[in-house]
């Protein structure tokens, strides 16, 4: 048996659950300081240098937030950091982009209709725009546009719409939008890391040695973390777009991004104001609803390849190893048989409209393309077909394993 598989897709697995629990974390962390900093309230009888304090209830106790903005008259004996939840984030996403989008590139990165791009030219695409955006960025926010917080801002978001034109023009559309997702979030972590953390540091040194801290650090660190509070809900939506072909799957994915980002900065809008002043401009949700009807009526522009396209379209080195095999004539009939229905550029299933997931198994090129997911969906596993449409037979099931298995069995 072809075990490696099974291994590799829960390696995946875990990183994926770590990636999650890591997020929920410094998201969680994130929107809670947002929220506080904008509902402390002003008190005369606060000690020097102490800007709000805020009451809360959670949990059977009460809290008494106090904060000083540059820093209190003495530094603590302890003090609590948070940087691990971001950091944490950023590592296991990196190792998770890494396994699915390198390692599995073949499958989820490379789209040879859209560029002709070897393994290795698409990874060192896939790590080096992730570097230079950081750093065109970082460049950006130190330049004199800094004093410009509203034009650093629209920058910033023309470079995520050129960002998100050019990833789709090179890679799958799940993987420019995976990718879309990753420049941002790699942009919000290297905040955290190069800017606001030694920042914090510095001042922290200053009050310990009796110096007077520059203002400027708080300062800079206000426009970093403003940016990450905007661009932390258009992340979440582009991390999770992989399980939604309609996002993905058409050629106007590189828009659909673009409008997200702009959700994300209406909904965050309004919850700011709200936790500020206590009431919500209510406008804000109907511009969001207006962007989203438009989001849905774009995704259903498709499909960007057809049938006859896809036929003649010639195998890839990768799609050439499984589709050559002895057994794959055999293995490509059972895979016709028990997935296309449904499957399909144009499902014939029920009212389906499009393939789910985006998964095509219709033509050699495809099903040989897909081979691992075949072997794990339907080879080693009854995850798929669904058994109230199809029901697979064994023999079936082994045909599909005896396939892969040829396969890797030559490598
Ligand atoms: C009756 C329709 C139908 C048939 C037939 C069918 N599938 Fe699916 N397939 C689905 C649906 C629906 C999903 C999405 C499931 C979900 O959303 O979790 C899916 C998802 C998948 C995925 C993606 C899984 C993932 O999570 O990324 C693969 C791979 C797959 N199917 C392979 C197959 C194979 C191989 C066959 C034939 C042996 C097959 N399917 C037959 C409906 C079908």
């Amino acid at each position: 048996m072809y075990d490696l598989a099974v291994a590799w897709d829960w390696i995946a697995f875990s990183v994926r659950w770590l990636h999650v629990i890591t997020a929920m974390a410094w998201i969680g962390a994130s929107f809670y300081f947002i929220a506080l900093d904008l509902m402390l309230k002003p008190n005369p009888a606060l000690p020097d240098g102490a800007y709000g304090e805020e009451w809360e209830v959670h949990g059977g106790g009460f809290y008494h937030t106090v904060k000083y903005l540059v820093a209190p008259a003495q530094m603590p004996e302890h003090l609590t950091w948070h940087k691990w939840q971001s950091y944490t984030t950023w590592l296991s996403g990196a190792a998770l982009l890494m396994i699915m989008y390198w390692v599995g590139g073949e499958l989820f990165l490379l789209d040879p209709t859209k560029a002709d791009l070897s393994l290795w030219q698409g990874i060192l695409i896939s790590g080096g725009s992730l570097t230079i955006g950081w750093l065109l960025y970082d460049q950006m926010c130190k330049s004199r546009l800094s004093e410009h917080p509203t034009v650093l801002m629209l920058l910033l978001f023309v470079i995520l719409v050129a960002m998100s034109w050019g990833y789709n023009q090179i890679f799958t559309g799940r993987a420019a939008l995976l990718h879309l997702g990753a420049f941002t979030a790699t942009i919000m972590t290297a905040n955290v890391f190069f800017q606001i953390m030694p920042n914090q540091r510095i001042v922290v040194a200053d009050l310990k040695a009796g110096r007077t801290p520059d203002a400027k650090y708080g300062k800079i660190a206000k426009v970093r973390s403003t940016h990450n509070n905007y661009l932390t809900l258009p992340v979440v939506f582009l991390m999770l777009s992989n399980h939604y072909p309609l996002a993905f799957g058409t050629q106007y994915a590189w828009i659909i991004a673009s409008l997200i980002f702009l959700t994300g900065v209406t909904i965050r809008h309004y919850f700011n104001t709200m936790h500020a002043t206590g009431k919500g401009p209510h406008w804000t949700w109907g511009v969001t609803v207006i962007l989203m009807i438009l989001i849905a009526w774009l995704s259903s522009v498709r499909p960007t390849q057809t049938l006859e396209q896809a036929e003649a379209q010639p195998l890839t080195q990768y799609e050439q190893k499984f589709a050559s095999a002895a057994s794959f004539d055999e293995a490509y009939d059972t895979v016709l048989g028990n997935c296309s229905m449904c499957h399909a550029r144009e499902p014939v299933w029920g009212t389906m409209k499009w393939a789910p997931k985006g998964v095509y198994l219709e033509t050699p090129g495809d099903v040989a393309r897909q081979a691992d997911q075949i072997y794990l969906q339907a080879g080693i596993s009854h995850a798929m077909p669904p058994p109230n449409a199809v029901q697979m037979d064994e023999e079936g099931r082994a045909v599909i394993v005896a396939w892969v298995n040829e396969v890797r069995q030559k490598e």
